[in-house]
């Protein structure tokens, strides 16, 4: 028997997104609405607790910060696919989040003042990342959890592993789980429904991405007949450590490190020579793998791995142990490294989904032809808002989750409120009983013939690393594109050896490397049809950004082997998009 669950709000992700939108719906209509927040980890596993170096918001217009400002870089750094209007609705709401926050116990960092400090970060032209050391997402998800706590009427699914969202006749209905824990079904049936699983940054190897990024939100979306938008663009944080991939925070060099080759030299006055280490991401990464192609670059024989060299030491001891603390740690525990007294290796590295499920700015989800999904919403790095175009600035995706998540929460308090006697509907019978024999009969049924779907994940993660990555080629991406196609007809036979109930990661791996495939594939698609050159997605083979053609937003839902895509514009309403310089 399917155990199916009713509640006003189902909410699928517990991090920052998801928690800010449950605490927005219950901040307004309290005691008298149940929500459910589903997590296939512990809440406070969610991946933004690895989120490090900030948060923007402009705190301090008397010191020369503006909402003009903080729209500006954004929509620049966005190599001008973000909708414009998003942005400031994104910018207007960031300080009030901020201060919210404080309200709620976030032991942000402090100016000798006492008010909040701020740090500069890559392609903000003031400094305005609030940050909490080198810690802020692990304090914020703390903050946002010890706020949920104070109401009733939640309930938390930890360890509940969802397999699909339910959309029937243009509106949201319910989703199915698998409750990890006894291996049993749940229908999660809502009124509304929040979207709120994270990117995808584990269909690469070398990432800043919990295990858990899988991109199963991006995945089930498209099952669901979903568009995705924007998804050729994937972001390349400049830092990620040699050889393990984790973040060292653009912190570091907002606090002064800098950026040197294989001579010592600070190549970046090459690509940068305004912003040199602090110039957006993409410009970052770009100039690092240049480095490293034209010789430059250091080599790591063990790992077989080329890299640059992050300086860290003329800040000192006590610098280091006050503001970057994690990365002192990070870099002793996982390169036997102190950047006290040497500078770190780094190289570019998967950090961010800049696409994701097709949203409108209040983050409402809409289908192919633009139009609600009624009772859906997706929030977090998972939807594009389109506030990040083609390259997210470091420190807007916190507090977009933020943002995200007040908006979606208030809306969906009034959607409750205007349709207070409408029960949630059921979703229809097949649907449920589809999932069922899908897991139980087919998955766990017996077969286990097939390629070990372990296998399958490395090859696709090298596949995405060598081709989908800083520059990309017509070539690489058709071979990535064939390989993936391979890879994907081999998912679909590959069966978990362990045919148990309870705690089967092996069943979990099976589901989410084909989520995985199914978003690479996309990605990789997406990626062969922009031939041009616009922020973090750099076609060697069209160098230059070709705004008559391009600048517009894609659309893409994989259905079956075929990538049903469209296009729409983008929302300029204040800034016409000119040459980027830093
Ligand atoms: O470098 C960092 O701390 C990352 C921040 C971000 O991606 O916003």
């Amino acid at each position: 028997m399917v155990e199916v669950l009713d509640y006003d709000v189902v909410i699928v992700g517990s991090g920052l997104a998801g928690l800010r939108t449950a605490i927005e719906v219950k901040r307004r209509l309290g005691d008298q609405v149940s929500v459910a927040v589903v997590s296939k980890v512990q809440l406070m596993r969610s991946h933004s607790v690895a989120a490090e170096g900030g948060t923007a918001a402009v705190l301090y217009p008397e010191e020369g910060d503006s909402y003009a400002l903080h729209a500006w870089d954004t929509i620049k750094g966005s190599d001008f696919l973000a909708d414009q209007d998003a942005v400031w609705l994104m910018v207007k709401l960031a300080p009030e989040e901020v201060r919210l926050l404080e309200r709620w116990g976030m032991p942000w960092s402090r100016r000798p003042d006492g008010r909040i400090a701020q740090r500069p970060f890559g392609g903000h032209s003031f400094p305005r990342a609030c940050y909490a050391a080198d810690k802020t997402g692990f304090f914020e998800m703390q903050t946002l959890y010890g706020k949920l706590q104070q109401y009733d009427g939640w309930d938390r699914f930890d360890e509940v592993y969802v397999t699909s969202i339910v959309v029937e006749e243009g509106e949201f209905r319910a989703v199915t789980a698998l409750d990890l824990s006894s291996g049993e079904m749940i229908v999660f049936r809502g009124k509304a429904g929040v979207i709120a699983t994270g990117g995808a940054g584990r269909v690469y190897r070398f990432t800043t991405y919990s295990y858990s990024a899988t991109g199963d939100g991006l995945a089930m979306a498209m099952r669901a007949g979903i568009p995705l938008k924007d998804m050729e663009f994937i972001q390349f944080h400049p830092t990620g450590l040699v050889p393990s991939g984790i973040l060292i925070t653009e912190g570091a060099r907002g606090e002064g490190g800098y950026l040197v080759n294989a001579v010592g030299e600070r190549f970046m006055k090459r690509y940068a020579p305004e912003k040199m280490e602090l110039a957006p991401r993409d410009v970052v990464s770009r100039a690092i793998m240049r480095e490293i192609i034209e010789g430059r670059g250091l080599h790591d024989d063990d790992y077989g791995m080329d890299y640059v060299l992050l300086d860290l030491r003329h800040l000192g001891e006590d610098k280091l142990n006050e503001k970057l603390p994690a990365v002192r740690e990070i870099a002793i525990k996982h390169a036997g490294i102190d950047p006290a007294s040497e500078p770190i290796p780094v190289r570019p590295v998967a950090h961010y989904t800049m696409g994701g499920i097709n949203t409108d700015k209040y983050y409402r989800v809409l289908n192919i032809e633009g139009k609600w999904i009624r009772g859906l919403w997706a929030v977090g790095e998972a939807a594009a808002a389109s506030i990040h175009g083609a390259n997210r600035l470091g420190s807007n995706s916190t507090i977009e989750c933020l943002v995200s998540g007040r908006l979606a929460g208030a809306q969906i308090a009034l959607f409750l409120q205007k349709n207070a006697r409408e029960g949630a509907k059921p979703p229809s019978k097949s649907i449920v009983e589809r999932e069922e024999k899908w897991i139980f009969d087919n998955l766990l049924g017996g077969r286990r013939d097939g390629r070990s779907i372990y296998e399958i994940r490395e090859d696709m993660q090298s596949i995405m690393d060598k081709h989908v990555h800083v520059f990309r080629t017509r070539e690489g991406l058709l071979e990535a594109l064939r390989k993936l196609r391979d890879l994907r007809s081999e998912a679909e036979r590959a069966y978990p050896e362990d045919k148990s109930r309870i705690y089967n990661t092996d069943l979990v791996a099976v589901l989410e490397t084909r989520n995985m495939l199914d978003v690479a594939y996309t990605i990789t698609y997406m990626a062969l049809l922009r031939e041009e050159s616009r922020g973090a997605h750099y076609r060697l083979d069209y160098p230059r950004r070709d705004d008559e053609n391009w600048l517009r937003h894609s659309l893409s839902i994989l259905h079956g082997t075929e990538v049903i895509t469209s296009y729409k514009p983008v929302s300029i309403t204040t800034w016409k998009p000119v040459e980027r310089r830093y």
